[in-house]
């Protein structure tokens, strides 16, 4: 099989081409390199069954239509990612997750190809339900908050997903990411486990936004791509929505004190109020567990690995780059 990964140079992307080639696949990359990076296709660039093309998948549809309509499965992943990015450049945000996904689907629709849209849990907005479950209705903040924006570009994509498969058979699946971690996650964008990492192993303080209470279930990343690796091949996904996450959820402050417990580390905790981390008026989901009933029933999947494997993980890959 053919498979083509937009956004594969970035954090989850490297991860899931190196799986699908070490499965035998062939798989070409599409990325414009802006949050991600060649670092994260070292392990894959010299296979014979890899090839990356750089470029937008905004800019050129014609290209982005040349490549899907030569791939057999296409995994959408290329986005604008991140809570201070979307924060920051909100724009560039909805132009690159509504056109971008806009032609990749139109190409998909048009060769009848199937595709995985990567969304998020962001979906749900704030909602205050102890479970999301893929049916629930969505609760997305007021657009003067542009954290939103991204929730909102991404829940677009999933209507524009249906919208094709109901008009013209599209064989696409939406995926719901919830906090997805592991070695190679930059913290630069606003990702927190990356970033406690870091300043725990420098001694530094743990800097956590709010008052601590928000909580939050990260999933290894080796996890969350066997989930979206076994999906390709499953007819019954095609039309369908799935969470993919872990159900252990920790708050931010407690997740500061196991970081620096694991890590034998002096650090001290730093408590940063929202609106001196990102804007005034920031609004935040105090909880986010997902309902993974379906995909569970699906492929007989769960978030296997544990938080502290996670730590351990992103631990020894920063050490290793110091
Ligand atoms: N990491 C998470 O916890 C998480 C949670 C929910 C959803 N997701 C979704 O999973 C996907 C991958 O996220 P990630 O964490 O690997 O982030 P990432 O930033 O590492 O990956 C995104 C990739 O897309 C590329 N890209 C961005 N704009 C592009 C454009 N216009 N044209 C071509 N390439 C472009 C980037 O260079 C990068 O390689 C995204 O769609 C994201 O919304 C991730």
């Amino acid at each position: 099989m053919k498979y083509l990964v937009t956004g594969g140079a970035g954090f989850i992307g490297g991860h899931l081409v190196k799986l699908l080639l070490d499965r035998g696949e062939t798989v070409r990359v599409l990325d414009n390199l802006s949050t991600g990076s060649m670092k994260n296709l070292e392990p894959v660039k010299l296979q014979e069954r890899f090839s990356f093309v750089e470029a937008d998948v905004t800019a050129d549809p014609m290209l982005v239509e040349r490549e899907v309509a030569q791939a057999d499965v296409i995994y959408h992943l290329a986005a604008a990612v991140g809570v201070e990015l979307v924060v920051n450049d909100p724009v560039r945000t909805i132009l690159t997750n509504v056109h971008g996904t806009e032609n990749v689907l139109s190409a998909a629709a048009k060769y009848t190809k199937r595709v995985i849209v990567a969304s998020t849990s962001e979906v749900y907005g704030k909602s205050a339900n102890a479970m999301f479950s893929e049916k629930d209705d969505l609760l997305i903040g007021c657009p003067t908050h542009s954290r939103w924006s991204y929730a909102c570009s991404k829940l677009l994509d999933e209507f524009y997903l249906m919208a094709f498969h109901r008009a013209s058979r599209l064989p696409g699946t939406v995926v719901r990411l919830f906090n997805t971690v592991g070695p190679r996650q930059t913290g630069q964008y606003g990702m927190v486990i990356p970033r406690f990492v870091a300043q725990a192993l420098a001694n530094r303080p743990l800097r956590v936004f709010g008052d601590g209470s928000q909580s939050r279930c990260f999933c290894h990343v080796y996890d969350t791509i066997e989930a979206l690796a076994a999906l390709a091949n499953k007819a019954e996904a095609v039309g369908q929505i799935y969470n993919i996450g872990s159900q252990r959820s920790i708050t931010i402050l407690d997740l500061a004190k196991l970081v620096i417990r694991q890590l034998g580390s002096s650090s001290e905790i730093e408590m940063i109020p929202y609106e001196k981390a990102y804007e005034s008026g920031f609004e935040d989901m105090m909880h986010r567990t997902p309902d993974v009933s379906a995909i569970g029933s699906l492929i007989e999947w769960h978030a296997g690995r544990s938080l502290e494997e996670i730590i351990a993980d992103v631990a020894a890959e920063q050490q290793m780059h110091r």
